[in-house]
């Protein structure tokens, strides 16, 4: 039996804690999908499949292809779509427009914006016309220029009470669930027990309601700094550089194709 976002709403200390995942494109949907929760079709696409440096570049219009990438894959799991950077931060028209866009021409069961106390007016606009908004606050990707970096949070008891308030901000403000990035342990287990909604963790706690992981991450596919939250359950980037050589070397020694690649008059089927 799926869950709907209600149900999501409704599982604050789960005896089972929720599995979420990111997924861009239409296998990788159609892969995840018997196993988890919720898919989440993060702006961390610009990251980790254009290569861009951080997630400021990604525009409505990716993720808008991305999302309908996903929701071809006839997902029987709600399916959540991050705002980009500079699509909901200037007013609530601005927000609900994008929203809208979002949700009209992907099909999509909610979106997700970043930011606390400071967007709080902008969700509880997108909320009051029935739209599904998940938080996210703690490490927020889209202000890392503003932050100097990738900056862990919840440190001192200044960051900690101020996460208390992006926390109670947003949960009053009518999000479903609030995912909480990069943060101490210790301050991701008194968030999540300081709100009445689920929160899902990435580099948070284990005693968030839920856990989420850029699913590339988890497959070991990318290249360069891994978070300390990110474990490795495949490494497929050690797969696809082996099987990269294999076809080189098949190629170059004429071993590839073989008669059983290719087509003759009396076998021409795909
Ligand atoms: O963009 C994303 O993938 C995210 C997750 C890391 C939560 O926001």
């Amino acid at each position: 039996m799926r869950l709907t976002l209600s149900d999501i709403q409704s599982r604050k200390n789960p005896d089972e804690p929720l599995v979420c995942l990111t997924a861009y494109t239409t296998p990788m949907a159609r892969s995840l999908c018997p196993h988890v929760d919720l898919l989440l079709v993060g702006d961390s696409v610009g990251t980790v499949l254009y290569g861009m440096p951080d997630t400021t570049g990604v525009t409505l219009d990716m993720m808008i292809q991305h999302g309908r990438a996903v929701m071809r894959a006839a997902p029987d799991v709600p399916v959540i779509i991050d705002m980009p950077y500079g699509t909901y931060e200037d007013s609530p028209a601005q927000a609900l427009s994008n929203a809208r866009r979002i949700l009209q021409e992907t099909g999509a069961h909610g979106v997700k914006l970043e930011g606390g106390v400071d967007m709080a007016e902008i969700i509880a606009a997108l909320t009051d016309t029935g739209i599904a908004v998940m938080g996210h606050i703690g490490l927020q990707p889209q202000s890392v220029k503003k932050d100097g970096g990738y900056k862990i949070k919840g440190k001192t008891s200044a960051q900690i009470e101020a996460l208390m308030a992006d926390a109670r901000a947003v949960e009053n403000a009518g999000v479903f669930a609030l995912v909480i990035e990069g943060t101490i342990a210790e301050t991701a287990s008194q968030l999540t027990r300081a709100v009445g909604i689920p929160t899902i963790g990435i580099g948070g706690s284990p005693e968030c309601d839920g856990q989420i992981l850029v699913t590339e991450d988890l497959l070991g596919l990318l290249h360069g700094h891994k978070p300390k939250f990110a474990r490795e359950y495949a490494h497929l980037r050690g797969d696809i550089d082996k099987a990269a050589a294999r076809f080189a070397d098949d190629v170059r020694k004429r071993t590839f194709p073989l008669p059983d690649n290719l087509y003759t008059r009396s076998t021409g089927k795909t």
